[in-house]
């Protein structure tokens, strides 16, 4: 088995100022108990929860806003669209792109991708071109690439990984030449936890001319993302795991690339002028988001990053790494236990599997005690393979966890291993 400092070699910053209970008080659903227990939610890489300053914002807009945006003249509406365009503002400054255009809402990172899929594919990609993933993407970065390359008789490669979960930078630049038309990864691995070096890869596939699309689902509840920084052409992140309602989410893409696009979808609110000869398509953004919005969704978005920013996302950060730490340290010595995922970088996901017990029965013994990880193959079946797994429990944190709830875990697991002795 991997040594402690094989699984997690970077020592965790001391996270003594982070108030985990007071940040628990503001998040109502976790206050319940599950079969009688108090709830420990450890399923945040599906979906994380939503703070009070988040549910009061969607029920101030559907209270007192309520309205379709863009299109009237009224009050409600323009204050609707007042509201859903500063969302995007917010979006903006999050990711730091450089203009609020190039950040095209869409309901997650699953849209975003087949967006660019769409847009951008069906457009530049043809017969014999080539696109690299990685062999850690999730379904949402895999099938549509594959739908893509069936319909143009194009090429899906795939960079390998090693046995920790990491890629094989090498083989990756092997991969790499002038068929090449677009590399799409995840900047972490929602199966594994590895954190991808992503600016790397951007960097090796820009030196072809190539554009690149980062799936920064797992990314970002967690940390700062940059897309000037990064230099990445797209970038796709859900709002249901950054604490913000389902339906909300990101696809940001540099504005000279989304210019030569195709619309995604046709509709209203994304053509300037129609006739039954000829439509003219709408400027940024709204080319991209055709018919109505999921506006409530989308402000609730906004009010999930104000809240990210008060309470401070390096603070968050430090304490889910030290909080992964522990818990790989505490899962880890169970005997019968194997992690799967032992990446130098990770985040704040950590799978298991247990000899001889199916991951769903771990899944359903930690349910019955209260307790939520998700038990399955996570939308990644080629990780399992790689692995050779059929699936596994994965326990994945957010700054509201704390160690007394990895504590249950870890005694819960130890359960499941004596029921089934
Ligand atoms: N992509 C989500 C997960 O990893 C649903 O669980």
């Amino acid at each position: 088995m991997a040594t402690l400092e094989q699984l997690i070699p970077i020592k965790p910053r001391p996270s003594e100022d982070w108030d985990v209970e007071r940040i628990r008080k503001d998040f109502p659903v976790l206050r319940q108990t599950v079969n009688g227990k108090p709830l420990v939610y450890l399923d945040n890489a599906a979906s994380s929860q939503v703070p009070t300053m988040v549910i009061e914002r969607g029920a101030q807009y559907i209270e007192q806003e309520h309205s379709n945006i863009h299109r009237g003249v009224h009050y409600l509406s323009m204050k609707a669209t007042t509201s859903y365009e500063g969302a995007r503002e917010k979006v903006k400054r999050f990711i730091n792109a450089r203009e609020s255009k190039e950040c095209i809402f869409v309901r997650g990172a699953t849209e975003g991708i087949n967006l660019v899929m769409y847009g951008y594919g069906r457009k530049f990609i043809g017969a014999g071109d080539e696109i690299i993933i990685s062999a850690m993407e999730h379904h949402a970065n895999i099938v549509p690439w594959q739908m893509l390359c069936e319909e143009k008789n194009a090429k899906l490669r795939v960079i390998p990984m090693n046995d920790a979960g990491e890629l094989l930078m090498d083989e990756y630049d092997s991969l790499l030449n002038e068929r090449t038309k677009l590399v799409a990864v995840a900047h972490v691995s929602n199966a594994l936890g590895t954190i991808n070096p992503v600016k790397e890869i951007i960097e090796r596939a820009h030196k072809y001319g190539v554009p690149v699309l980062i799936d920064g689902a797992q990314w970002a509840p967690h940390m700062r993302i940059d897309v000037q920084d990064l230099d990445c052409d797209f970038y796709a992140f859900s709002g249901h795991k950054m604490f913000a309602p389902t339906g909300s989410g990101v696809v940001y893409g540099k504005a000279a690339l989304l210019e030569k696009m195709n619309p995604f979808m046709g509709g209203g609110d994304m053509i300037k002028s129609v006739t039954f000869e000829k439509t003219i398509y709408a400027d940024l953004p709204n080319k991209f988001e055709a018919g109505t919005p999921a506006i409530a969704s989308q402000i609730g978005l906004g009010a999930a990053i104000d809240y990210l920013t008060i309470i401070g996302r390096e603070k968050a950060a430090a304490y889910e790494h030290e909080l992964l730490h522990y818990a790989t340290e505490r899962i880890s010595a169970i005997e019968g236990v194997r992690i799967i995922g032992t990446a130098r970088e990770k985040l704040s996901v950590l799978s298991f599997v247990i000899d001889d017990i199916h991951p769903h029965d771990i899944g359903t013994i930690l349910d019955q005690e209260g307790i939520a990880i998700r038990a399955g193959h996570h939308c990644a079946q080629p990780v399992m393979k790689r692995f050779n797994v059929p699936a596994t429990a994965r326990a994945s944190f957010a700054f509201y966890n704390t160690r007394e709830e990895v504590d249950v875990l870890a005694r819960t697991v130890e359960r499941v291993i004596e029921i089934f002795g």
